[in-house]
């Protein structure tokens, strides 16, 4: 029989984490064939992530440009991806999340009327502008897919409520999977600083920071909330990861250089980068990838958002919403800082997203789709 050809398709930092092992396990099924198409809307990023989980994709559009607008990523990507499939023809195409990538892939899939398998589905803050332009491109992704693997009940709850019932598989989040490969106790980075923090007799916090939304006033705000935390308490060691993204690069260079205990570094490679989690003593992100990884490693975490699509670790106590304004952000700290005890409370490990099997459960429903396996896999229960 002619195996199922699947092709997973992801462009940036975080669906490249998240895919990784998924790719890697579709390659170990039988009857599968499993193709990895990137569209390289983040480069360096996407990169350094292929490196680290050794994946040579089939099909690479180069489409990243500097200052890219979401036009451009959407049309470069729809183009591009209409030859891969002429060329390719594959029976299903796997997207993740909600990145221009995403969305692109899901809509020329459809325009090439090839099945479409969302993973990460059913994600939402009902907020069409928040995250922007994440929430309307999860939400069109939603409609466009015929297969929807949601990390939490939550999402599927949410699918539920739009009248997506069918083809829904709960099998939890892959990141979880990723991490059980990059975390180790005798890790050793090879960004030096970050071998030599001391991680007990100091505060160390990681951040990051990089959503579309928060650009200009939002991150002005969080940027001069994180200034004062330095300067206010003499134990904190503030290393921030700056996104490549020259409007990050410059509000960063702006609020936060010029102090010994602000390290503005590279962007980190995802083991560098979960280690250095696993070490931290808290966590303040607008990331949505920190916030499942930080909860499963017993970081506490303090989401620089309006709003979260990721309610479980805020329900499980180990995430609070910060927002964008100076002072709650300084405050939520502080208090983190002040009061043993409110950090206690949040210090606690928590999977919410996932159990480390997202990736076998979500190839086990393909093969189950394609009539492969005679049962659905079990749904994830944290
Ligand atoms: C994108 C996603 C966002 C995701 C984030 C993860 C969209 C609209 N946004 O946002 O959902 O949370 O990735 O990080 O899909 N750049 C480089 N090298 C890189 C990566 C980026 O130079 O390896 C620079 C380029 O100038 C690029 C800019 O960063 O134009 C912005 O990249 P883009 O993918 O458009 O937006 P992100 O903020 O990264
Ligand atoms: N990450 C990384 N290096 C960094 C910053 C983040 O490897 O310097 C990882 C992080 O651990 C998580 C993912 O990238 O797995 C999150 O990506 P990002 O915050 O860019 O996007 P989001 O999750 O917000 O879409």
């Amino acid at each position: 029989m002619k195996p199922i050809r699947v092709m997973s398709i992801f462009g940036t930092r975080p669906e490249a984490i998240k895919m990784a092992p998924l790719v890697k396990a579709l390659a170990r099924r039988e009857g599968v064939e499993s193709l990895c198409c990137v569209t390289a809307q983040h480069r360096q990023m996407l990169d350094s992530v292929l490196d680290i989980f050794q994946i040579s994709p089939d099909y690479d559009l180069n489409i990243m440009e500097p200052r890219q607008t979401l036009s451009t990523i959407t049309t470069k990507c729809l183009l591009g991806l209409e030859k891969v499939f002429q060329e390719a023809r594959p029976d299903l195409v796997l997207v993740h999340g909600d990145t221009s990538t995403t969305f692109s892939a899901a809509l020329a899939a459809f325009y090439g009327q090839i099945a479409v398998g969302h993973v990460e589905a059913g994600l939402r803050t009902y907020d069409k502008y928040s995250p922007f332009p994440e929430e309307m491109n999860r939400t069109l992704v939603g409609d466009l897919a015929d297969l929807h693997f949601c990390p939490t009940q939550a999402n599927r709850d949410n699918l539920a409520r739009e009248g997506i019932t069918k083809g829904v598989f709960l099998t939890g989040n892959t990141v979880i999977d990723a991490m059980s490969t990059t975390v180790r106790p005798d890790f050793r980075f090879s960004t030096e600083l970050l071998n030599h923090l001391d991680y007990a007799g100091r505060t160390v916090i990681l951040v990051t920071c990089h959503r579309r939304e928060n650009y200009g006033q939002p991150m002005a705000n969080i940027m001069t909330a994180l200034r004062r935390l330095a300067e206010d308490y003499p134990q904190v060691e503030l290393v921030y990861p700056v996104h490549l993204s020259p409007v990050v690069r410059e509000a960063a260079e702006k609020y936060l250089s010029g102090h010994d205990r602000i390290h503005l570094i590279d962007p980190l490679d995802v083991a560098e980068m979960h280690n250095l989690m696993a070490r931290c003593a808290f966590v303040m992100t607008d990331s949505g990838g920190l916030q499942e990884e930080a909860p499963a490693l017993g970081k506490p975490v303090l989401v620089l958002r309006r709003e979260t699509e990721r309610p479980e670790a805020v329900a499980a106590g180990t995430a609070e919403l910060a927002g964008t304004e100076e002072e709650e952000v300084y405050a939520l700290a502080a208090r983190l800082m002040d009061d043993p005890s409110a950090y206690q409370r949040m210090a606690h490990a928590v999977n919410p997203y996932g159990d480390g099997h997202a990736c076998d459960r979500i190839a086990d429903a393909i093969a189950y789709h394609f009539g492969l396996r005679e049962a659905a896999p079990q749904a994830f229960c944290p």
